[in-house]
């Protein structure tokens, strides 16, 4: 399988969690000269894969400017769903964010709590609006070639070491997902993920509900806040 953004937070912790699980994983990312705005790098880097989990992306507002986040994040999903058509992937794991909600760093309000997979997306910013034109390309692209994809949206994703730094009452909806937890899903996702296009929520502790992640990957949080209750996943249930 293909790994984009490999070089990245999420994608090394979610190599090894799918190496150690068996799997090949062809590694793609700017830092090692492949850059997913390049149609022919993505199809070469796929050929033999069954399978991509695209984590690539410019992945905040602050990195990068608003065209060079549109060039990345959609024009390079593009690209990433033309490979996985050309060479008749099995399946396509797309990361999204929360942030297609649209109420991330104060850009507007929830419209009720807990946020869950049936909120409207909102997001008017580069990067979010990147991420929620990108789920829409995923879905359109599943309903005309029948080939799955399962679009994660995690909250902030934080290791061992954020966790030293970061505390609750600083995060948004009071909310965090370990990048252990993402990457148990990512696996999940990719060896036993549904058919079609859905969205999954992904949430270790704070006001989201991860009911839809649960239900279609059998996922659940195993790390919530140091020091508060074990996490359930499911706020307010
Ligand atoms: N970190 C979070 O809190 C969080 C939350 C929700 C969603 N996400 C999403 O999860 C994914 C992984 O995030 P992360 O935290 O590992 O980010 P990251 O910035 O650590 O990693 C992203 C990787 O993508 C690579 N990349 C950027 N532009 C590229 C290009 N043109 N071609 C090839 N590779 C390119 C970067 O070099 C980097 O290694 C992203 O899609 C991000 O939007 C992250």
């Amino acid at each position: 399988m293909l790994l984009t953004g490999s070089a990245g937070g999420v994608g090394r912790a979610t190599r090894s969690v799918l190496e150690a699980a068996g799997w090949t994983v062809e590694t793609f990312d700017l830092t090692d000269g492949q850059d997913l705005r390049d149609l022919e790098a993505v199809l070469a880097a796929m050929h033999g894969c069954q399978a991509v989990v695209h984590a690539g992306a410019i992945a905040h507002d602050s990195a990068g400017t608003p065209a060079e986040i549109m060039a990345t994040n959609l024009l390079g999903t593009w690209h990433v769903l033309q490979a996985a058509e050309a060479h008749s992937l099995s399946r396509v794991v797309y990361f999204s964010s929360a942030q297609v909600f649209g109420f991330a760093e104060g850009e507007g309000t929830p419209a009720y709590l807990p946020v869950d997979d049936a909120h409207p997306v909102r997001a008017a910013r580069p990067y979010g609006m990147s991420k929620r034109l990108a789920e829409e390309m995923c879905a359109a692209w599943t309903s005309r070639t029948g080939v799955p994809t399962t679009v994660l949206r995690p909250v902030m994703i934080l290791d061992d070491s954020a966790l030293l730094r970061v505390t609750q009452d600083k995060a948004e909806l009071g909310a965090f997902v370990h990048v252990e937890d993402v990457a148990a899903a990512v696996l999940s996702a990719i060896s036993t993920g549904p058919a079609g296009h859905v969205r999954l929520t992904l949430c270790g502790a704070g006001q989201f509900r991860t009911t839809a992640a649960r239900q279609t990957l059998g996922w659940m949080p195993s790390r919530g806040w140091p020091s508060a209750a074990p996490a359930r996943g499911e706020a307010a249930d």
